[in-house]
């Protein structure tokens, strides 16, 4: 078995990487994403697809990812290099790494706004602004949020400032150490709100919205939706996983630590759709409302359940702490890679990168008011990053690394990093990942594009 040294460190175990891994999967994604997308295409017609998203395409390309990176040992871009030269393949291949990384940027710039607003909710549960607040007035203490570029342009730069400072120490006394901490608290915090939100709501309705599968719901633009949210959530497409797997130990077994790692993605998404649905309907909220709909709809219930104020607080907690270990990934593909390429500290790396986020992040946050005028395909820029990268960038990507991983590396290679023991399996994940993903991904393009057109 060959096993590189990576310069950047690595995991102390199996159950580190899974943490980390799970903190960079589980996020905005699940908690504000999520609900307010499948609310907007429909519910359970929606999630169904999500489901199978995720089975189908996310977990063998999850591991594709992890395999890639442990193999190379280095940033996605070098390792795609490292793997396919040993493949006797183009070191070009290299360049789907280029466009993950450049998708982390993307990402970041529109991410970091939105974990803002949620930092801002934290001040705002603690001082009890919402307390016996009607939706009405939720709603404009959002739009007086986004209003105001002062206020965004703190929090963003104190969500930036944050990322930087993790990622600053390096994977065992940064990334390890954080997950170490926010991991668990996360997970504690979570079954804390998950009992008080079935204490206190009316379950069924949300749940039937959430789980009721109605076909005519369906179209192709929700289901190319789905797809890219499959990644998305997962971290996939960009080399997130594939730097985190580059610091994977190399006895751990890679097929059950993404089983695991998806499964508590799914979870949490589902959970927070189970508590967010509920109040929806509860107040008669719209489903529908948009990236809104945590931000409006979750203080006024909040503000009039008892104990509201505490429980308000520390969900936003939570939702600030997922955010948190999920931008750190986003941003470790670039800084591996510029402290590999140039040979630098990660100190100035971290310094440079952050202040690249720091003023894309400003063009994001400039959608909401003074560049409110800037259209790009009819989008602003806001909604113009988060739909390149999540229907665009990182389907694509998910379907280069697929096919890298299914028809560039070796059998000798992946069967060596998978070391599946039962054969069937390895065969299973050979067919998902030659066939099915690729195919998937691209008949759903296709069939989105002709929607469009026709
Ligand atoms: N998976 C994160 C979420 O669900 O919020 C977002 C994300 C992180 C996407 C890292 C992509 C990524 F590389
Ligand atoms: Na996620």
């Amino acid at each position: 078995m060959k096993d590189r040294q990576n310069i950047h460190g690595s995991w102390a175990s199996r159950w580190v990487f899974i943490m980390a891994a799970t903190g960079s999967a589980v996020g905005l994604g699940n908690i504000w994403k999520f609900p307010y997308i499948a609310g907007q295409n429909g519910g359970g017609a929606f999630v169904l697809v999500y489901l199978v998203c995720i089975l189908a395409v996310g977990v063998p390309i999850m591991m594709a990812e992890v395999l890639v990176g442990r193999r190379g040992r280095q940033s996605p871009i070098n390792s795609m290099r490292e793997v396919a030269i040993e493949a006797d393949h183009s070191p070009k291949w290299a360049l789907v790494g280029w466009i993950g990384a450049l998708a982390g940027f993307l990402i970041f710039s529109f991410y970091s706004v939105v974990a803002g607003w949620v930092l801002a909710y934290v001040a705002a549960m603690a001082n009890g602004e919402f307390l016996e607040v009607g939706s009405e007035q939720a709603g404009k203490v959002f739009n007086d949020l986004l209003a105001d570029p002062q206020a965004l342009l703190i929090w963003h730069t104190v969500f930036v400032v944050l990322v930087m400072w993790i990622l600053l120490g390096g994977v065992n006394k940064g990334l390890e150490r954080a997950t170490k901490i926010m991991m668990p608290a996360l997970f504690v915090l979570l079954l804390l709100l998950l009992g008080y939100s079935m204490s206190s709501g009316a379950f069924g309705q949300g749940l039937d919205f959430l789980f009721h599968f109605d076909p005519s719901a369906l179209s192709w633009h929700a289901v190319l939706v789905a797809l890219g949210h499959s990644f998305f959530t997962l971290s996939l497409g960009m080399g997130s996983i594939m730097a985190y797997g580059s610091y994977m130990p190399k006895n751990a077994s890679i097929g059950g630590t993404v089983l695991t790692i998806a499964a508590l993605d799914t979870v949490v998404a589902l959970v927070a759709g189970m508590a967010i649905f509920p109040i929806v309907f509860a107040n008669s909220l719209d489903p529908g409302a948009g990236p809104g709909l945590m931000f409006i709809t979750l203080p006024v219930a909040f503000g009039h359940m008892p104990g509201g104020q505490v429980f308000g607080f520390l969900f936003f907690v939570l939702v600030a702490l997922a955010a948190w270990t999920s931008a750190i990934s986003l941003m470790e593909p670039g800084v591996a890679w510029m402290v590999e390429r140039l040979g630098l500290k990660r100190g100035p790396v971290c310094i440079m990168l952050g202040f690249v986020v720091w003023l894309m992040g400003i063009a994001a946050l400039s959608s909401f008011n003074f560049g409110s005028g800037v259209s790009i395909f009819g989008m602003n820029i806001f909604d113009f990053l988060d739909f390149i990268t999540a229907n665009i960038f990182l389907p694509l990507g998910g379907l280069f690394i697929a096919l890298f991983a299914g028809w560039v590396v070796t059998q000798r290679i992946t069967r060596d990093e998978l070391a599946m023991t039962t054969p069937g399996v390895y065969v299973a994940w050979s067919v998902m990942i030659r066939y099915i993903a690729p195919i998937a991904v691209a008949v759903i393009f296709i069939f989105n594009l002709i929607d469009k057109l026709g």
